[in-house]
């Protein structure tokens, strides 16, 4: 495994392997069994032949508050352990420094499904997200690139950008990896009081029962105010956003025979945790 710190070593690591698959797999760092598994997954795409790239730079473009990008865990010598086991050719670690010169002045901004769940109360985050991941599809040239489904927003919002600027990359969701207990593996997990880690599994019951009610023709405002009422239950949580969308546009849902997702955001104390899950009719 090799380590790049700047585009130029980047560009060079790089060189003797255009031409090959390679997966980019793009991570703030903090890694945990989540980001692992795509690290694996990478692996086995790219193959023997094949070449995978794992950024890890803690983007502050994307931060909405600057409590959250000061208190964010960082483990660079963890996380190079991680890749290594995971298989990784090369792994880029910038600096904000050189990854962005103090002047600039583009922003990349999606201007639909940003506007809605977590875009909706973070502003910036995901022309921030944007930004970061064209710049990284700029320099690693990858031909694909994974992201976890846990981000299922930032997901449908990267696989609009590509789309719409044409950029010749095959994007692919990884399912979301969970704790024993339900919890959704995050990197803010760390960031948990012990009373708030034990009652954060909560989020995963309530979506799965959601999941069973919408399955069963329950309507959409009820099942969304059961998961509310069930979220508010738990002790010091306070409820950002729960709604059920369509899971293509991120927008109402209109046809209900199309996949749906119900997506939830919680305060956990400082700590703001998401989850989401995929819900169909059962008809
Ligand atoms: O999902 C993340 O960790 C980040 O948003 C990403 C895609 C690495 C961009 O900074």
């Amino acid at each position: 495994m090799q380590t790049a710190c700047t585009k130029d070593e980047l560009r060079t690591l790089l060189a003797p392997v255009r031409g090959k698959r390679i997966v980019l797999v793009p991570t703030m760092g903090a890694l945990h069994e989540g980001h692992a598994t795509l690290l694996r997954q990478a692996r086995a795409l790219a193959g023997a032949e094949g070449c995978v790239v794992a950024s890890v730079f803690l983007n502050p473009v994307q931060f909405d508050n600057a409590g959250d990008l000061a208190t964010y865990p960082q483990t660079p010598e963890a996380d190079l352990q991680t890749c290594l086991a995971c298989g990784v050719d090369v792994v880029f670690m910038p600096t904000p420094d050189i990854m962005y010169c103090p002047d600039r002045s583009i922003t990349l901004e999606e201007t639909h499904l940003s506007t809605v769940l977590c875009g909706a109360k973070r502003p910036g985050h995901f022309a921030g997200v944007c930004l970061v991941v064209n710049k990284l599809f700029n320099l690693v040239q990858p031909t694909d690139a994974i992201f976890g489904k846990k981000d299922y927003q930032q997901l449908a919002i990267l696989r609009r950008m590509v789309r719409d600027l044409d950029i010749p990359i095959t994007l692919h969701g990884a399912e979301i990896v969970r704790g024993e207990d339900g919890l959704a593996l995050s990197s803010r997990n760390v960031r948990l009081t012990p009373e708030h880690r034990a009652a954060a599994p909560g989020i995963r019951r309530a979506l799965l029962a959601a999941a069973e009610a919408y399955g069963a023709g329950a309507d959409i405002v009820s099942v969304c105010a059961d998961v509310q009422a069930a979220l508010s239950a738990i002790p010091g949580v306070v409820v950002d956003y729960v709604e059920l969308v369509d899971a293509e546009n991120l927008h109402a849902v209109t046809d209900e025979r199309r996949l749906a997702l119900l997506a939830v955001a919680a305060f956990f104390g400082e700590v703001r945790l998401i989850d989401n899950i995929e819900l169909s009719r059962n008809v």
